[in-house]
């Protein structure tokens, strides 16, 4: 039994949702406009309550089953925000607003669960209460930690969280998903070093900033390679290298480099950041030269609970077409993660088929996967909170 007959029914309104997120896409934290709609839409259907501005431009939805004798509470997360890019697709429902875009399918994650929204209040086929979480910001706002901050799980008493994101090369109709870490944190480090500057002609009178710095950004390699245990996963990456000086005969006074980690697990996290910290310093005063680290802490690892991977797979075998429940992990981030430190639950890939993959300016989500997308949401909440 594939996708439900009723989010079939509504493939056509669902995909009009969409485009019209996809033609007025709004960035970070200020979703005003697709909030609206959202709220407006859940107010329509008649969902039990409607809170915005959770998470600061987030919404709520709450929508009581048949029966909420069973005291279960279940949350759906969507995320709302597209991207500060420019658009290449030349659709016809293509983005109006210069420089943002719904390049990575949040159009097609908030249209999905308006879908089950919609779904859930027309049938209520469940005992318990589902809670509808469309968050801001997903994309380095970190929205989801806002929402959970903001009482977006305790207020309702949420005991498990899902999430899904489309997935380009993913056949339209597949699901992949794995327990444990599926994607990867994301912490930035920005390294400026100190030497002494003077004239390139007489280097033994200076402390060469840019060859201690470039000794940092070998030396860097070593960190994953050498210190990090060859099963687990790590990636450390210079992503820019700038001295002070842009001209021939100048040894410059100081030099930056930033890059970024990503991990599966917290012990590889906390290690990678003490040997960058160790391995900067003694290195630059090897050369003579001083430096400072500014390490950020971004999105923790994605990690799926295994009973609740399990619950999400038997849901996608129900309405997919197959479902690869061993996937590979991936190296991006993921905000949802701040939800499954807060709660058990999981994230699953959802098929987008061959398309560009996210963040490229021709990608556009594909609206075939919403219905697939949709009943899983559907499905998943009727076998969690059975009548
Ligand atoms: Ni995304």
């Amino acid at each position: 039994m594939p996708i439900k007959n009723r989010i079939a029914e509504m493939q056509e309104e669902i995909t009009a949702w969409r485009r019209d997120f996809h033609e007025h896409p709004e960035v970070m934290f200020d979703v005003h406009r697709t909030a609206g709609v959202v709220a407006a839409k859940l107010r329509e259907f008649g969902c039990d309550e409607v809170v915005e501005g959770i998470g600061q431009t987030g919404v709520v939805g709450v929508i009581k089953g048949q029966s909420t004798a069973s005291g279960r509470v279940i949350a759906l997360r969507a995320d709302m925000d597209a991207l500060p890019m420019t658009e290449i697709t030349g659709l016809p429902y293509a983005s109006k607003t210069k420089g943002a875009m719904h390049a990575c399918g949040h159009d097609g994650h908030t249209a999905m669960l308006l879908g089950a929204a919609k779904y859930f209040t027309e049938t209520r086929n469940f005992d318990g209460t589902v809670v509808l979480l469309f968050q801001p910001a997903e994309e380095g706002g970190a929205g989801g930690l806002k929402m959970v901050e903001d009482g977006a799980m305790d207020r309702w008493n949420v005991q498990e969280v899902y999430g899904l994101h489309n997935y380009p090369g993913l056949p339209v109709g597949e699901f992949a998903i794995r327990p444990g870490a599926l994607m990867a944190s994301a912490d930035q480090f920005e390294v400026t070093v100190t030497g002494k500057g003077g004239h390139a002609a007489e280097p033994h009178q200076s402390v060469d900033t840019t060859l201690a710095t470039a000794q940092i950004v070998v030396a860097l390699q070593s960190v994953v390679a050498r210190n990090v245990q060859a099963i687990r996963p790590a990636v450390l990456s210079i992503t820019a290298f700038h001295t002070e000086s842009d001209t021939f005969n100048v040894i410059p006074q100081t030099a930056r480099i930033r890059g970024t980690v990503r991990c599966f697990d917290a012990k590889t996290r906390d290690l990678v950041e003490a040997r960058l910290r160790e391995m900067v310093d003694l290195t630059a005063r090897s050369f003579g030269a001083t430096a400072s680290v500014d390490y950020e802490r971004g999105y923790p690892p994605t990690v799926n609970h295994a009973d609740q991977t399990r619950y999400a797979i038997e849901a996608a075998e129900a309405v997919g077409t197959k479902v690869n429940p061993e996937t590979d992990p991936v190296m991006p981030a993921e905000d949802f993660s701040y939800m499954l430190e807060a709660r058990p639950g999981a994230y699953i890939f959802l098929g987008n088929g061959d398309t560009p993959m996210c963040h490229h300016p021709a990608y556009d989500f594909t609206d075939e996967a919403a219905p697939y997308g949709t009943s899983f949401f559907a499905e998943l909440i009727e076998r969690r909170l059975p009548r």
